[in-house]
């Protein structure tokens, strides 16, 4: 397998459509969504709620935007996946609608509801619909440069969301925070490249390690939304099944799963961090003690830098480099997601959307 993981020759025939490169650019991607802010700008008074509205790929730029919040705020940042928006999206509440692709249902539905109950509205979007809808009503849109997949654009949709909150006077990160996190990400992306040896190079080895196994993936009360992240990479990337988890909560439930006599064709992948309470250390311990034994392997993989931000998006950077190497390991295209377009081929063309809200 390190074999095949170095050999450059494989992973550029594993990879016709260049998705090493669009990850080797993820650091450039970054810094270029730092510098990205919404035209017209946008100007509302410090928010109660937001509600970031978003799906897939775009909904994990939300993910992080919201575990950044947690720490500093004393206002929730929930992300919404699904149609319309929930009640509690109403007065003063800020909406921020984030669809790479600005053609995702269920965030168009979203904007439609936010603009039935005025509510304050942001748009972060590389074209489609939504940019139109946008336009048409004069909305604050963060404009992202369009061709990527929305998963690979983790950068553009994370930094505007973190921006736009800036400017309506919550910050979730600061400037020294956020020129880590990019710099962080940049250190990483030569020491996760194809070129680099899998002896030194710790994406290749998390995917030899996973093989043929069924990834478990489980992450802190802080590193929880990565390794949902992670496994939604493995899913599209790999197209491969992959399980993940939070503790303290997976050791409530998912823990005694570890006793089904599959579990041996299970893969614990653990994301570390190093702010994790002593409480979270020891029950990380504790669940690769009972668990360890019966998976037919363990890896673990700790968050590089000092602020939430730069810890939360190197272990998703590290994830997606991961997911990539079980796709060449795997024989699948790492960009396309074919059941996933035909999903919304047909959604778009079989008829009323309120079909699916009954
Ligand atoms: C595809 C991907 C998907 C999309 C999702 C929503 O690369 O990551 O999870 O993110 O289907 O589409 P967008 O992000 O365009 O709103």
């Amino acid at each position: 397998m390190a074999m095949t993981l170095d050999d450059l020759d494989l992973i550029e025939r594993g990879d016709p459509h260049n998705v090493r490169d669009v990850l080797a650019g993820f650091p450039r991607q970054c810094r270029e969504a730092v510098r990205l802010r919404a035209t017209p700008a946008l100007e509302v008074a410090r928010p109660p709620l937001v509600v970031v509205a978003g799906m897939g790929g775009s909904a994990a730029g939300g993910d992080l935007v919201a575990a950044c919040a947690e720490e500093r705020l004393d206002v929730p940042v929930v992300v919404h996946r699904g149609y319309g928006l929930p009640p509690a999206a109403s007065g003063r509440a800020l909406v921020v609608a984030m669809s790479y692709s600005g053609e995702t249902a269920e965030v168009l539905s979203a904007v439609d509801v936010a603009l039935e109950r005025r509510l304050a509205l942001a748009v972060v979007t590389s074209g489609g619909t939504l940019r139109e809808r946008a336009a048409r009503h004069d909305l604050p849109t963060v404009l992202l440069p369009a061709g990527l997949m929305p998963r690979m654009a983790l950068g553009y949709l994370l930094f505007p969301g973190r921006t736009l909150l800036q400017g309506a006077g919550l910050e979730v990160a600061t400037e020294v925070e956020t020129a880590e996190a990019v710099e962080i990400v940049d250190g990483l992306a030569s020491a996760l490249a194809p070129e680099q040896p899998s002896t030194a190079n710790e994406a290749k080895q998390l995917a030899m390690a996973i093989g043929e196994r069924l990834p478990a993936v489980y992450g802190g009360p802080v590193t929880g939304p990565v390794a949902y992240r992670w496994k939604t990479d493995i899913e599209e990337n790999a197209k491969a099944f992959a399980l993940s988890g939070a503790l303290p909560e997976m050791n409530h439930n998912a823990i005694e799963a570890w006793r089904a006599p599959g579990a041996h064709g299970v893969h614990l992948v653990l994301l570390r961090d190093v702010e994790e309470p002593p409480a979270i250390a020891r029950r990380f311990a504790i669940l690769r003690e009972l668990a360890g034994p019966a998976a037919g392997g363990v890896s673990e993989c700790r968050a590089r830098g000092r602020g939430r931000l730069a810890r939360l998006l190197s272990l998703a950077y590290i994830g997606q480099w991961t997911s990539y190497y079980l796709a060449i390991l795997r024989g699948s295209d790492p960009w396309t997601v074919p059941l996933l377009d035909e999903l919304k081929r047909r959604m778009s063309v079989e008829g009323p959307s309120d079909r699916v809200l009954d």
